[in-house]
């Protein structure tokens, strides 16, 4: 049981006008340390920026400003060591550093301060990370395209039932199927690196709400930090949180991307389709079941996109009934975020390695191809091409499939004579056309199945990614 007694508020930086402390309860409640203290490095590089530009302006003297760098230097190596101390009392990163600096070069700790807010300081610390975030979420898509090329590559040729309504529709190339895979990603790369134009912007000098009295010069500090140029309205720029919702938004459709590609993986490993086998790493065997093989890992990533999307939604409703400017709500945005940065980075790690591990089982993928009248589309183009119009000819073909269905053979495995009771215009041609192959390859225009319209969409798929 939590003791409800009281600390010492003469410790709380804050506490000059408070009569009353505050509850243990009520600090473990608003206290954010213990999960944003992962921005620290964030943290620190927005206050020496900051530091450095109030030195330039006159506003602090350059000897504090060689005081605040050195100890938050110090405190830096001893964040990185482990051996900072986190208190809960002292709320937040921003305080825990701060009351650590002054601890270590007295007031020119309590300087750093001048012309800041915790609320402007804070805006910033999340658009570094991010930032960050978003550069390495970019970087590891952009392994993970690479790794379905390599797949897609070898498999240009290798027949698969192409599906719609999850039935056997037409014969494609396993290789073009996972491209489609690779034009999901891209673009979710695109809307990430769009994403992080609005990101990349600097709240600081917005101070609490209103910006300060104080001559200071915000390009400046944007320039430090890489920021393209600076928040221009400052309410908006301490309480507006869209930049996070949109990159959730970006997330979670990466994530909804994943989760199809890992459905289909589902089923394919499926004893029904067996269509690929997964790397035994990424599965797991059941305690009662010694002939099961589950794929954990695919399973896994479908479940957490149901986590993702539900933090977006977290985020926009955390939003939603905000008055200007900041609000205490905003502080709630951190783990949603952090969660979504994290599941993201796992995720992909994790995928890249599984799909170099796949292996294909080519003749169960084909003998499905033949069994669901794959080429029956290309029995009526064929008619169509020789004056039949195409409704005629499709009537044509639903007979002789369901004439093939009776007598259990494919179309393709009908005689001559037997395709000819339904149409004579049908000649021995026919063979060539209805061959997986055949229906594969004539599909020969950009963005089609044959494969060598896939080897050429390999191709600028690996210049873009190249650029
Ligand atoms: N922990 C706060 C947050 O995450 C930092 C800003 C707090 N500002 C304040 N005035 N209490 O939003």
């Amino acid at each position: 049981m939590e003791k409800n007694s009281l600390v010492d508020n003469n410790k709380k930086t804050w506490s000059g006008r408070f009569n009353e402390p505050v509850s243990l309860l009520v600090e473990r409640y608003t206290a954010s340390v213990s999960f944003d203290q992962r921005l620290a490095e964030y943290d620190i590089q927005g206050s020496r920026a900051h530091a450095q530009m109030l030195s330039t302006q006159g506003i602090i003297s350059s000897k504090d400003l060689t005081a605040i760098e050195q100890g938050l230097n110090q405190i830096q190596e001893e964040i990185r060591s482990g051996n900072f101390v986190w208190l809960q009392e002292l709320e937040d990163v921003h305080l825990n550093i701060e009351k650590r600096l002054t601890t270590l070069v007295g007031d020119a700790g309590k300087r750093l301060h001048t012309a800041r807010s915790r609320n402007d300081q804070i805006a910033t610390d999340v658009r570094l990370y991010l930032r960050a975030s978003i550069d390495e979420i970019i970087r590891l898509i952009k392994t993970m395209q690479s790794a379905l090329l390599d797949l897609a590559e070898k498999h240009t040729d290798t027949v698969m039932p192409g599906f719609t309504h999850l039935q056997v529709a037409q014969p494609v190339s396993f290789g073009h199927h996972l491209m489609a895979y690779f034009e999901m990603l891209k673009r979710d790369a695109e809307r990430l690196s769009d994403c992080r134009k609005r990101v990349n912007k600097l709240p600081l000098g917005a101070a609490a709400l209103a910006g300060t009295s104080y001559p200071i010069n915000r390009d400046l500090v944007a320039q430090k930090l890489g920021f393209d140029g600076i928040c221009e309205n400052s309410l908006d720029a301490v309480s507006d949180r869209d930049f996070i919702i949109e990159f959730n938004a970006c997330a979670a459709l990466f994530m909804t991307h994943l989760s199809r590609l890992s459905e289909e993986l589902i089923l394919w490993v499926s004893p029904s389709f067996n269509f690929i086998v997964l790397a035994d790493r990424f599965c797991t065997g059941s305690s009662i079941m010694p002939q099961k093989k589950n794929p954990d890992v695919p399973e896994l990533v479908r479940g957490k996109t149901g986590r993702v999307t539900g933090h977006l939604v977290a985020l926009l409703t955390l939003m939603k009934a905000q008055p200007l400017a900041y609000n205490k709500d905003n502080q709630e945005d951190k783990e949603p975020l952090f969660d979504t940065v994290d599941t993201l980075i796992d995720t992909l790690r994790i995928y890249t390695d599984m799909l170099s591990g796949i292996q294909v089982n080519h003749e169960v993928m084909r003998s499905s191809a033949m069994r669901g009248y794959a080429t029956a589309t290309d029995l009526a183009d064929y008619l169509t091409k020789k004056g039949l119009p195409f409704r005629d000819a499709h009537e044509v073909v639903a007979k002789t499939v369901q004439f093939a269905e009776k007598k259990g053979r494919d179309v393709s495995e009908l005689d001559l004579s037997e395709l000819q009771n339904f149409s004579q215009l049908i000649d021995k041609d026919i063979f060539s056309v209805l061959t997986l192959e055949g229906s594969m390859n004539s599909r020969n225009h950009p963005g089609g199945t044959a494969p060598s319209q896939v080897s050429a969409a390999i191709k600028l798929a690996r210049k873009w990614l190249s650029q």
